[in-house]
Order: structure tokens, then sequence, then C-alpha cells
């Protein structure tokens, strides 16, 4: 039995928190906030009441085996506060959040080989009674190597696989761990490649920036005007990519428009749920780091730029005494 750290319960938190009492050998810690009262995810093969200790006051947090952060980003000095205590006997750990700079976020108190990026995709939103809903399946991707692979061990279910379990297939490099359910899989990929992932994660979340501008949900980019403004975000930040040694498909922007054309037309994305629920948004680690990432390779992101501008001009101010 491992312990295992959650911290930051909210959408994702929510989910991976759920996979991890599926797997049923755990002892689960939630770190919240504020108190949980219980955490209960719905998913598609129906609700799910987790099985953990809620934590609210990191001073009370002791050494576990692994640590999985899924705070927005810009929550992460918060969420230090966490992982210095939980990670102080050497646990690995996993930063499941958007963006390209997950190593970096938690530099300063972890060590380089022991942090895992994680990439997750899950369509799944909290709601603010603390339900957790989960529409579909959860596909994540992460560096190959022992770490990636102790990490997918993590949801696998103990005893071999009993009936919920329809695939599993691994190895140290480039391995993938699939785990079926009766109406969605938990996918973890392990990737000799992650830049690239990161990176072609990004152009998808960097187009929606747009949302948010808008407040309007994913069928905005079936609109001909906005599919080719979302065109011009993504060719920004895939050349910046490229220029860092991604490997991204020529297509990637009609990638990109066809993925959100292929989501249900009123599908939010977490930037657009932060902006309608005024709470802050990642604008720095979305659409912010391709600005930053191009300026120091002398490469020329506008459009982000100006995304940057009025997203932040869209910010409600933090008010006085609050934690940003
Ligand atoms: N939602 C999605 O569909 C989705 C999909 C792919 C990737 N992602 C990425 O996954 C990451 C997590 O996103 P999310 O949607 O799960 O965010 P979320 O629903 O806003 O949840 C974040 C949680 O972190 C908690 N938190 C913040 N600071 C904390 C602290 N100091 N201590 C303990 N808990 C703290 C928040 O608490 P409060 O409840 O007190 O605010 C909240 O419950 C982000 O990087 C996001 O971009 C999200």
């Amino acid at each position: 039995m491992a312990r295992v750290a959650v911290v930051g319960v909210g959408a994702i938190g929510g989910v991976i928190a759920s996979l991890l009492h599926l797997a049923g050998r755990h002892q689960i810690i939630l770190c919240t906030r504020r108190p949980l009262g219980q955490l209960i995810v719905r998913t598609p093969d129906g609700e799910i009441e987790v099985a953990a200790t809620n934590l609210t006051d990191d001073v009370l947090a002791s050494p576990v085996d692994w640590v999985l952060v899924a705070t927005k980003t810009y929550d992460t000095e918060g969420a230090a506060r966490w992982v210095e205590p939980l990670a102080s006997a050497g646990a690995p750990v996993a930063v499941i959040q958007n963006g390209v700079e997950h190593r970096d976020r938690f530099a300063s108190i972890v060590p380089q080989d022991r942090t895992l990026p994680v990439i997750i995709d899950c369509p799944v939103e909290r709601h603010p009674d603390g339900l957790v809903v989960q529409r579909g399946s959860v596909k994540m991707n992460v560096e190959s190597g022992a770490l990636g692979s102790e990490f997918a061990k993590l949801f696998i279910p103990p005893d071999g696989w009993d009936e919920r379990t329809s695939k599993f297939i691994t190895g140290s490099l480039g391995g993938q761990v699939e785990i079926g359910f009766q109406n969605y899989t938990v996918t973890i990929d392990q990737t000799d490649d992650f830049l690239t992932a990161a990176w072609r994660k990004l152009c998808f979340n960097s187009a929606g920036a747009l949302s948010a501008l808008t407040l309007q949900p994913a069928g905005i980019l079936r609109d001909p005007e906005f599919a080719r403004a979302a065109a011009d975000i993504v060719d920004e930040c895939a050349t910046v990519a490229r220029a860092l040694g991604a490997h991204l498909d020529p297509a990637i922007a009609q990638q990109v428009i066809d993925g959100y054309r292929a989501q249900p037309f009123d599908s939010v994305n977490s930037m657009l749920a932060d902006r309608l629920a005024s709470r802050p948004m990642e604008i720095d680690a979305r659409n912010g780091v391709i600005v930053r990432k191009g300026e120091s390779l002398g490469i020329p992101t506008p459009l982000n730029r100006l995304i940057v501008a009025l997203l932040r001009a869209a910010t409600p101010p933090t008010p006085p005494n609050a934690s940003a």
C-alpha cells in the first residue's frame, strides 16, 4: 500500500483521486484549502465516493510515497507549501497541470529527477457543491522511464486484472497502460518525446483563449472567422515549439480546429470556467509562455501577446488578503 497525496482536489484532482480509489490499495490523502465533506466523482459508470483522509493545513502534512499536484498553475505557491513536507523523505512529485513548465514550477523544492510532468486530457468539471462530473475518458502522457512507469502503476488494480480491466501493455520505455472500465478508459502513455507532447497540448490550449475572451464555449471555433484566428494563434505557438525542438505536424493548426469542432458545442474549457467563476486564469501558463519563449528566441508572437493583455484586463482584481 502506498501513501499518495493529491494536492488540489478540483476537477482533475477529483478524477485522479477516484482512479486511485478504484485501484483499491492506496492510502489517499486529499490536501485542500477548505474541508472536503466528501468527494463524489460522477463518472460515465456512475458515482464514486472516494475513501480518503482530508488535510486542510500543510503544517499537518507528513512524508508520503507519492505527491500528485493538480492545482491550477497560478496556485503553485500554495501547492508548494504542501509539496515541501509531503515530499521531504524523497517522494516523487507528479505535476498534473497544463503548460510546458511543470518542472520549473517546483524546481526550488523538488529535484528535477524526482519531478514527473504529466499532461492530462479529460472532459471534467467541478460544481460549486464539490461534485466532480467526469464526462469521458482520461488520457495522460508522461515521460518514459522509471518514474513514468511507477506513476502509471499507481492506477492499476491490485491483483492482476479483474473484469473492469481490458488491456495492459507496459514497458519501461515507451509503454502504455490502458485500463478499460465499462463506459470509459484510462490511458497512460509513456513517451520518449515529452517536449513534443507538451507543446502539442499547448497548441490546443493556446486557441482555447478565444473561448475565455468571448465567453463562448468550444462551438465558437465552428465560426470561420474564429477558426482563422485560432489557426494564427496556434501557428505562433507551433513556430516557438519547433524552434525549441518539438516535432509538430505541419497540419497542427487544422488539427486543433478540428479537435474543437469535434467537441460538443457547449464544451467549456478550464480557462473559460475560471473566468465564468471570477477566478484567476492560467494566462501565463497557456499563452504568456508562448510570448516569453518567443521573445527569448526572437520569434514575434503578436496574437498571443494581445491575448495575454486582453485576458489580464478581464481578470478581476484579487481582493486584499485573498490568496492568488
Ligand atoms: N478541468 C479540465 O478539464 C482540465 C483538463 C486538462 C487539464 N487541466 C489542467 O489541470 C490543472 C488542474 O485544473 P482543474 O480544472 O482541476 O482546476 P480546478 O478545478 O480549479 O481545481 C484546482 C483545485 O486546486 C485547489 N487549490 C488551489 N490552491 C490550493 C492550495 N494551496 N492547497 C490545496 N488546494 C488548492 C483549488 O481549491 P479551491 O476549491 O479552494 O479553489 C481547486 O479545488 C490545470 O493546470 C488545468 O489547466 C484541466
